[in-house]
C-alpha cells in the first residue's frame, strides 16, 4: 500500500491539463460490446477503474488495446454474458454491462452490487428499466439473470435521477425494437458523450442533456471513433485545489460549461475564475467567503465535487451548510477533516462549517474518491504535514494526481506505507 505524504502550505501556480473523464469513458468503452469491428476511443484516462472495466471487457471475449490515452475495442467475439463478483464488488460501475449484453446477446448475467462506503446505491431503476423494455430478470445467489428473446421499446420514468440507470437504459433501448422514452433522465454532460458516441455508432437518440431522452431501436450499430470529454470532477478538484492555496493557476483542455454551477459558487466564495483562450484561469483570494451548497443532479451542484468543496469552507470566514441530496452516506470525510483541525458538525443530511479555525496536517484515511482527493486539497492547505493513506482510492479515478498537483508547486509525493 502507498500513501501521498504532503508538505501544506505552498501556493499552486503554472499550468496543468485535465485528462479524459472516468465517468464518460466508462460507459463508453461498454458501449463497444454493442458493435462488431474495432471502435477507436481517444483521450482515455489511465486510471484503476478503467483498467478493470477493459478486464471486463476482455472477459467477455472482447479484445482490447491500449496505447498511451488510445484504446482499441472489438467485441465481435463477445462469448460471455457474466460480469462475475469480483469485479463489480471492485468497481460498481461494472454493472454497465448489463443493457449492452441483453441486447446483443438477449442475456446477462451481472453480481448485484452491494452498498459501498458513501451509500446503499440500489439499482432497481436500472431493472425496472429494463424489465418494461421486456427482459425477464431474476436475482439468484446474487446474481441479477436477465433475459429476453428481444427488447421491446416503451415508456420509462426513473423515479430517482439515476446517471449509470440513464446509461444502462439508452444502451439496451438502443437495439430496441420501436421506440422508447426515457423520462426524468439525467442530464450529465457523460450522459450526453454516450449518446453521441452511439449516435456515432448508428443509434437514433435524441434529447440527451434534456430530462426526456428518445430512443428510436435500429438493426445494428457499426464500430466507430470518439474522442472522451475532459473530467470536469478533476476540474473541479484543481479549482479547490488552486483555492485553498491562493493560488494561480491555468487549466487547460477542460469544458467550462460542464462547470457552470462549481465556477459559480467559487466565484460566490471569492475565487477569480475567467475562461482564458486556451483553459481556465483560476486564482484564489485571502478571504474566502462562505457559500451555502447543496448537491443535485446535473446541472446542479456534482456531488462528486462536496468534499473538495468543504475544504474550501473550512478556510472560508463564517458559517457555510453543506446539503448532501444524492448519497446518504457522503460525509465520512468529515472526521478525517476534524482530525485536521476543521470545525464542522454534520446533522442528517446536512454539514455546518465553521470556517477560520485553519488546518494542521495530520495523518488521515481516504474512504473513497472523492474523499481522497478532499484530504489531498486539505493537506496542501494545511500547516505542516500531512500523510494520506490508502490512497489506491485515488487511483480509482484521478491520473497521476500528485505528479500534476507537483507540478504546479505543491510538496507532495507518494511513497510505500
Ligand atoms: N438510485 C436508486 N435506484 C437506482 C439507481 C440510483 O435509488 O436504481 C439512487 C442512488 O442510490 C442515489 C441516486 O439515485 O441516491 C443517484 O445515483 P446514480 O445512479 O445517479 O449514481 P451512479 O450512476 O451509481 C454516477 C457516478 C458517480 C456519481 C453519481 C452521481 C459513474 C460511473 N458514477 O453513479 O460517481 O457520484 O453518478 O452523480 O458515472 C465518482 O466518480 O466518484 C462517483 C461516485
Amino acid at each position: 500500500m502507498e500513501k501521498i505524504v504532503i508538505e501544506g502550505g505552498h501556493r499552486l501556480e503554472g499550468t496543468v491539463a485535465v485528462s479524459g473523464a472516468k465517468n464518460a469513458a466508462l460507459p463508453i468503452l461498454v458501449s463497444a460490446l454493442l458493435t462488431e469491428g474495432w471502435n477507436t476511443f481517444h483521450n482515455v484516462p489511465d486510471l484503476r477503474d478503467i483498467r478493470t472495466i477493459k478486464r471486463l471487457l476482455i472477459d467477455l471475449g472482447a479484445k482490447v488495446q491500449t496505447s498511451g490515452s488510445m484504446v482499441e475495442i472489438d467485441a465481435s467475439g463477445l462469448n460471455s454474458y457474466e460480469a462475475p463478483y469480483d469485479l463489480v464488488r471492485t468497481m460498481r460501475a461494472s454493472v454497465l454491462v448489463l443493457g449492452p449484453l441483453l441486447a446483443r446477446l438477449g442475456r446477462a448475467r451481472v453480481s448485484l452490487p452491494g452498498g459501498c462506503a458513501i451509500g446503499a446505491r440500489p439499482i432497481n431503476l436500472h431493472l425496472k428499466g429494463l424489465e418494461e423494455l421486456g427482459a425477464l430478470i431474476s436475482l439468484e445467489h446474487g446474481y441479477i439473470e436477465a433475459q429476453a428473446r428481444s427488447l421491446k421499446g416503451a415508456e420509462i420514468y426513473f423515479d430517482v435521477v439515476t446517471v449509470t440507470g440513464t446509461e444502462n437504459l439508452m444502451m439496451a433501448a438502443v437495439l430496441a425494437k420501436g421506440v422508447t422514452t426515457l423520462r426524468n433522465a439525467a442530464r450529465e454532460p457523460e450522459v450526453v458523450a454516450l449518446a453521441e458516441a452511439l449516435n456515432r455508432m448508428g443509434a437514433q437518440i435524441t434529447g440527451a442533456g434534456t430530462p426526456v431522452i428518445t430512443i428510436t431501436g435500429v438493426e445494428a450499430l457499426k464500430p466507430t471513433s470518439f474522442t472522451i470529454i475532459p473530467d470536469r470532477i478533476e476540474t473541479g478538484t484543481f479549482m479547490v485545489a488552486a483555492g485553498v492555496t491562493q493560488g494561480n493557476i491555468k487549466i487547460m483542455g477542460c469544458e467550462a460549461n460542464h462547470l457552470r454551477a462549481i465556477i459559480h459558487k467559487l466565484q460566490q466564495a471569492g475565487i477569480t475564475v475567467e475562461q482564458e483562450e486556451d483553459g481556465l484561469r483560476v486564482v484564489g483570494t485571502e478571504t474566502i467567503s462562505s457559500v451555502d451548497v447543496k448537491t443535485l443532479p446535473y446541472p446542479g451542484f456534482p456531488t462528486d465535487m462536496q468534499a473538495q468543496f468543504m475544504v474550501l469552507m473550512c478556510l472560508a470566514n463564517g458559517l457555510s451548510v453543506i446539503s448532501e441530496t444524492i448519497f446518504e452516506n457522503r460525509f465520512i470525510h468529515v472526521s478525517e477533516l476534524q482530525r485536521m483541525g476543521a470545525d464542522i458538525t454534520v446533522s442528517g443530511t446536512a454539514a455546518v462549517v465553521r470556517g477560520g479555525t485553519g488546518l494542521t496536517g495530520a495523518r488521515v484515511m481516504a474512504t473513497d474518491l472523492r474523499a481522497s482527493a478532499s484530504l489531498i486539497i486539505a493537506g496542501l492547505a494545511a500547516e505542516g504535514t500531512t500523510e494520506v493513506s490508502r490512497v489506491y482510492h485515488i487511483d480509482r479515478g484521478y491520473e497521476c494526481i500528485e505528479k500534476k498537483l507537483a507540478q504546479l508547486g505543491g510538496h507532495l509525493r507518494r511513497v510505500p506505507e
